[in-house]
């Protein structure tokens, strides 16, 4: 008889629930796997909803509580991460009011791309969403006021992060597309850094540099939250086992995008052993 929920919860190392509408908060997985050894993950992608960035507020807001609480009530993780700027931007405080453990969210890194620009032009390469959100406009606010901030989103570069995990060719016509904005001429000094607002752009990071004219930093969010999440585990006391290799869950609200590309795609993300499941809702 496989262990019950109960026996699992009882007995699992220290566990983070990562969330994201799909794939891409598995870029923030990889840097927690990295640096929190022995750390187990439970990733709950909502692509019954996929894209969040097309989604209405209302929607999003009723849609995340809905699956967070239901999940945290039957994985009772030691923490959360939102690793989706889409949701963050919107529900991070609507959940930490619900929930009694911490919720770490991931917004577009707009800080420390101000704070070390050299030309004073920064880009902002998002969802539509979180291009447009006032949660953005307050961080531009209050650490880019000096900068220009060029902001681009593109719910399309979201689809190709998906398709790539599954094992789809990346189109550099397509990626340059899409930065054009960036790179235009008419701009009077250059872009030298493009923040990453979306969880999914990491996991393109190879081949965008390669579709950038010259050289600039592409900055994300990822290591800042696996040294927040190593630090709450060292604050709360609790003691990660590097020598134990955790069987994470990835689930998917939908149907999942298990092929054999995709379970490479999670060994080199990091995940060893996991277990899949779809339909979950
Ligand atoms: N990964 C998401 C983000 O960080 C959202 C992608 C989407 O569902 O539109 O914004």
């Amino acid at each position: 008889m496989s262990p019950s929920i109960t026996d699992e919860v009882a007995q699992r190392p220290p566990t983070v629930l990562v969330f994201d509408s799909g794939v891409g908060g598995l870029s923030v997985c990889q840097s927690i796997l990295s640096l929190c050894l022995g750390v187990r993950i439970v990733y709950v992608a909502d692509n019954a909803s996929f894209p969040y960035g097309t989604k209405s507020e209302d929607y999003l807001r009723s849609r995340i509580t809905t699956v967070l609480s239901g999940q945290c009530e039957q994985y009772q993780p030691d923490m959360l991460v939102i690793a989706c700027n889409t949701a963050s931007t919107l529900v991070l405080s609507d959940l930490r009011e619900m929930l009694s453990i911490p919720v770490v969210g991931v917004v577009p890194a707009i800080k420390p791309a101000a704070e070390t620009t050299q030309t004073g032009v920064i880009g902002l390469l998002a969802t539509s969403a979180t291009v447009q959100r006032h949660y953005t406009d307050q961080l531009v606010a209050d650490f880019a006021a000096h900068c220009d901030v060029i902001r681009v989103g593109s719910s399309k570069l979201v689809e190709i992060a998906e398709l790539y995990l599954r094992g789809d060719e990346v189109s550099e016509v397509e990626l340059t597309d899409i930065l054009a904005d960036f790179f235009c001429e008419t701009l009077s000094r250059p872009v030298d850094k493009i923040v990453l607002g979306c969880t999914h752009f990491p996991l393109l990071k190879t081949q965008l540099k390669q579709c950038a004219p010259y050289p600039i930093e592409w900055i994300d969010s990822g290591s800042a939250i696996a040294k927040r999440i190593k630090g709450l585990f060292d604050s709360a006391g609790l003691t990660l086992d590097a020598s134990i290799a955790p069987m994470h869950r990835v689930r998917f609200t939908g149907a999942a995008v298990a092929n054999d590309h995709f379970n490479h795609s999670l060994r080199l993300l990091g995940f060893q052993n996991f277990e899949i499941e779809e339909r979950i809702l």
